[in-house]
């Protein structure tokens, strides 16, 4: 959603803002802005639309200065208009940027209308900035806890005022900002990504901190104006993961990536000896796993699909009651958990606000709880307190693909070192440990077919609605598939559990409704192929996933791609590829904007 990147230093800061503004494109937004600080002036200039349309506007424009804010915004209150776009300016001398909802701004608004405060946009944001104005009065940092202190609802912000040349003041509750540190400059963004060609030092801010940052330093404090000690850290994700690397779109190189990046999910977390796994985030002691007697995997969007496939390992593995559920339905209900449940949280961004709601939740009932996270630094990671890294790297497209292999690879070593604790031998542990190693291989061999895949997907791309198809380890495959389909082609997907067909979705099928159906060789193969069967009966066309060299799937496949066998439980590693490559082509051949769908933002950070 929203991104934000602020400058303050020894350089133009215009070249910077717009620059981190375009590595924050990958967030989703509407509407782009950047606010200039020179000479006791305030310059802005806004657009609606892509940052590309935002730096044609400035182009001729002298824009000079070596402090600046600059904002993508992803509309929630007020429409998608230049007016509501960021920064908001008051009366050219207090800029503002702000990612999160101010939940009342109308009775703030109110107030300020009546003491004659006239606003020029519908936004919640510039409610805040005239709050901040008026609070005003030499100290721009008291000044903005003075106003927060009366908001509520969630924020990152960045303030610069004109008074104060050299300084920016950032805060946060509930959604992410983070500092990145540098000789004589400092950069403040809403995601490292922002200033990872320029630093690799980061202080990531927490709720209720607020920052007052200069070009040769930076100093928090918390709402009660107390110090508060700084955590720099450095992080290792380099510029060239954030890159497309010769490849067309993100998530094309994304899918590309995952062979490599999988190794370093299983990386120093095996133990081929003991046929077991051994996680050092997980941080409990034998004892403490032997008392869990449920597990809960809690994550939204793909994160939740791969959830789905950690309770088939769970359940197999280590003979534990796994649950899994949407973040958002589980922090609203009365969910039961106690001392003796495991609550896994799974996030690739790691600021999923309803994931880092149901982890607070979960926190408050006792249950034991671990972060799954890629995004190092994140709000979930260092929530959770403890947990552990997919290692996928920087994922910059909206849809979800590497992290979500990473994430299935890791839950499959949660289940297997409490697996060993219980009945999982040691010789299944090892057939685990020795096909998880195999992999990346096999996922390579899928990707070498990536043009036939490709020829399949245009014959697909005319269709208005297609049904995916799995069971077992492959229904969430299914879910998968259509998921990635829809986000980003627009067409209407659905994927549904086999054995259900008959209870509802055969009522669609039809020669216009083709069905994409996952029949790999595993005990549940004569009951899908039965079910893809009916399908066909009934006019659907079919597109098969099956094992290599299993010469029967044809028989029900009009078009048909094959991927490398692997233990039952490992499938949807590579049974997901082949869907991922068809949602691709399928979406480029409809010319959509692959990277980022319309409506879609990669990190949601609002309810
Ligand atoms: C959004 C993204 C999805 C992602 C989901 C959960 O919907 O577009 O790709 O799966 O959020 O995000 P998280 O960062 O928590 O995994």
């Amino acid at each position: 959603m929203c991104g934000i990147i602020g400058y303050v230093g020894k350089q133009q800061a215009l070249p910077i803002l717009l620059q981190g503004l375009r590595d924050l494109e990958y967030r989703g937004y509407d509407s782009a802005g950047v606010a200039v600080l020179n000479d006791g002036r305030i310059n802005r200039v806004r657009e609606v639309g892509k940052v590309e349309k935002l730096e044609k506007k400035i182009e001729g424009k002298n824009l000079p200065g070596r402090v600046g804010v600059a904002h993508t915004r992803w509309a929630t209150h007020g429409g998608v208009t230049e007016f509501n776009a960021h920064p908001h300016v008051v009366a050219g001398k207090l800029a503002i940027v702000h990612n999160g909802i101010i939940e009342n701004y109308r009775e703030l608004k109110e107030r300020l209308v009546m003491r004659g405060v006239k606003f020029e946009s519908e936004t919640d944001t510039e409610v805040l900035a005239q709050l901040i104005y008026e609070n005003y009065d030499g100290d721009l940092t008291e000044a903005v806890i003075k106003s927060l202190l009366k908001v509520r609802g969630t924020y990152g912000i960045l303030v610069m005022h004109a008074d104060h040349p050299d300084r920016l003041v950032a805060a946060r509750l509930g959604s992410p900002l983070c500092i990145g540190m540098s000789d004589l400059e400092q950069f403040v963004a809403s995601d490292i990504t922002a200033f990872t060609p320029y630093t690799r030092m980061v202080q990531f801010l927490k709720d209720g901190e607020v920052a007052t940052i200069e070009q040769s330093g930076f100093k928090i404090v918390n709402l009660k104006n107390e110090a508060v000690e700084k955590n720099v850290m450095q992080i290792d994700w380099g510029k060239e993961s954030a890159q497309k690397g010769g490849f067309e779109h993100f998530m094309l190189k994304e899918i590309f990536d995952q062979p490599i990046v999988f190794e370093d999910a299983l990386r120093g977390r095996m133990d081929m000896k003991e046929g077991t796994a051994k996680i050092g985030g997980l941080n409990m002691t034998e004892e403490q796993m032997r008392s869990v007697n449920r597990v809960m995997i809690i994550a939204e969007g793909t994160a939740r699909y791969a959830g789905l496939v950690g309770k088939y390992a769970f359940e197999r593995l280590a003979n534990l009651p796994t649950e899994v559920d949407f973040s958002s339905e589980f922090r609203y209900r009365d969910p039961v958990v106690d001392k003796s449940t495991l609550v896994l949280l799974l996030s690739q961004s790691g600021e999923t606000a309803d994931t880092l709601m149901a982890l607070r939740e979960a926190k408050r009932k006792g249950a034991i709880v671990r972060g799954i996270v890629n995004v190092v630094g994140s709000t979930i990671a260092r929530e959770a307190g403890a947990g552990t890294y997919i290692h996928a790297g920087a994922e910059l497209a909206v849809a979800s693909t590497k992290a979500y292999t990473n994430m299935i690879a890791v839950l499959l070593l949660y289940a297997l070192q409490f697996g060993r604790l219980k009945h999982t031998s040691l010789a299944t542990g090892q057939r685990i440990l020795q096909s998880l190693l195999e992999i990346p291989e096999k996922m390579n061999e899928i990707l070498k077919q990536n043009d036939e895949i490709k020829n399949v997907a245009k014959q697909y791309k005319k269709y208005r609605n297609i049904l995916f198809m799995g069971r077992g380890v492959n229904y969430p495959v299914a879910l998968e598939g259509a998921l990635k389909l829809k986000e980003i082609s627009y067409i209407h997907c659905e994927g549904f559990a086999g054995g259900e067909m008959k209870h509802g979705p055969l009522a669609l099928v039809s020669k216009d409704v083709p069905v994409v159906a996952i029949l790999t060789k595993n005990q549940l193969y004569e009951k899908m192929k039965n079910s893809i069967a009916e399908v066909r009966a009934r006019g659907a066309r079919t597109l098969i996933i099956a094992t290599e060299q299993d010469t029967e799937a044809s028989e029900v496949a009009d078009d048909i791609i094959y991927v490398p066998k692997t233990m039952e439980l490992l499938e949807p590693l590579l049974n997901t590829i082949p869907l991922q490559l068809f949602a691709y082509h399928i979406a480029v051949a409809l010319e959509r904007d692959v990277d980022r769908p319309r409506n879609l933002a990669k990190s949601v950070t609002v309810e």
